[in-house]
Formats: C-alpha cells, structure tokens, sequence
C-alpha cells in the first residue's frame, strides 16, 4: 500500500533522514519507534506531503506522491494526526470534527460521518459545542483522533499518540487504535512507548540517528537484545 524507497530528507543542510525504505501493507498496523530526533516525525511529514524528501520515492497505492501536496495526498486516502494534538481551541468540537471533513464536498455523508464519531466517542457528543481548548488532554486527543477519521482515510498516521496523557487514558488511546485498525484502516504509528507500540503492532522498525537500523515483527523486536536494552530498559 505505501512504499517509501531510499528517502532522504533534509532541514536546511541537516540530513534528518538517511536512506530510509520501508512498507506498510495494506490491514498492518506498522510502527516506528526509536529515541527523540530519530526522524521519526520526519517520516510521517514526508508521507503526507508537509515535506518534500529532498531524495528517494514514496508511493502509495501504486502512484508516486512524493511531490504531491498535503492536499492532494489527503484526498488519497492519507491521514495525518500530528503529534501534540492539534485541535482548533477556539473551535467547538462540531466545527472540529467539520473541518476534519473538508476533502469531502457531500454534507449529508459529513454529518453521517460526525454522528458516527458521536457513537464511538459519546465524550465528544456532550461536548460538541465545547471550545475544544477547553477539552482535557485525552478528550482532546479523542478530537484529534476523530477528525482524522473524518477524511475516510485508507491509511492513518498518528505521531506520538500517547505523549503527555495520563496512564488510564494511554491505554484507552491504544483501544481505540486498535479499534481503527479492526475497522479496515491501516495505521502507521510513531510512539516513543516502545513496549506498548510493538506489542500491538504486526511490524516494527527502529530509526537510530536518522536511519532505520532494525526492522521485524512486534514479537521478534521485544526479544530483539538490543531492543530490549536500549529500549525497553531490560
Ligand atoms: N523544522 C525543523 N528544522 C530543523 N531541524 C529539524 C526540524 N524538525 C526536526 N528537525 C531535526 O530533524 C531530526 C529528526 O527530527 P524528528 O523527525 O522530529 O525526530 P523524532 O520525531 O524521531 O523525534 C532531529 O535532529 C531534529 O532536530
Ligand atoms: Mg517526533
């Protein structure tokens, strides 16, 4: 489904990411753990084109996309939850949600959508005319979550989406991912919880100063001793 072939990405002279290749088949949960700076983000922005990979290819679906634009690629099928949960805080949960929706131009399906997301996250339906500045960490990563559904994607990218929330609330972010990934969609997920990525994914790999170093299923990465020591703390 997506294939991303040799890329390198580059912040001004700095190489933030060396060479990398990697798939995701279409049903895989994919993740890509590895320390702070590792490029991780960098991935994911260059996959949903808020970057361009000054080298290599990134295909999904059997089209070149790694000159498309962020627009373009969304209308794809690709889904981006950023990493800090991003939500309009001055916007009202409802209009969130909308907003999530702005690649499809049928209103009636916008408003089915959104009530679906009602059923799945009720939180958000008592808060639907809430600034959602004024959501809790978790309620605000429910939002996050959801309008990135909104956009009926193939492939769903989350970055860090366990960052910053408290331990209860980790674990029912990691439901609903894997609720996402039952439904049909494919997930790609960056996480720096190691444990908890790789023990729900199908494959893994690891990035170490912007090269992917490592690559296998979630249970050949946990009995992985380097894995295991450098990050996993056992
Ligand atoms: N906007 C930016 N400008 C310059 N350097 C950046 C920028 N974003 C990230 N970097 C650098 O690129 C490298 C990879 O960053 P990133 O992909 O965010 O890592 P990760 O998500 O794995 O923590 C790091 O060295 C980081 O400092
Ligand atoms: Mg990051």
């Amino acid at each position: 489904m997506l294939e991303l072939r040799n890329v390198v990405c580059r912040y001004g002279k700095v190489n933030a990411l060396n060479d990398v290749s990697l798939t995701v088949e279409q049903g895989e949960l994919v993740t890509i753990i590895g320390a702070n700076g590792a490029g991780k983000s960098t991935t994911l922005k260059a996959i949903s084109g808020l970057l361009n990979p000054a080298e290599g290819s990134i295909r999904f679906m059997g089209q070149d996309i790694s000159k498309a634009s962020a627009q373009q690629i969304i209308s794809m099928g690709i889904s981006h939850c950023p990493e800090g949960r991003r939500v309009f805080p001055q916007m009202t949960v409802h209009e969130n949600l909308e907003l999530g929706a702005y690649v499809c131009k049928d209103r009636g399906a916008v408003a089915g959508d959104i009530e679906k997301m009602y059923e799945a996250f009720p939180r958000l339906k008592e808060r639907r005319e809430q600034a959602a500045g004024t959501l809790s960490g978790g309620e605000q990563q429910m939002l996050a979550i959801a309008r990135a559904l909104m956009s009926r994607p193939k492939l769903i990218m989350f970055d860090e989406p366990s960052l910053g929330l408290a331990p209860n609330i980790v674990e029912k972010t990691f439901d609903i991912i894997r609720k996402v990934r039952e439904s049909g969609t494919t997930v790609l997920m960056v996480e720096q919880n190691a444990f908890a990525a790789l023990d729900m994914c199908d494959r893994a790999y690891l990035y170490e100063s912007g090269r992917m170093t490592l690559q296998g299923t979630g249970q050949e990465m946990i009995s992985d001793p380097h894995v295991r020591h450098a990050y996993l703390g056992g």
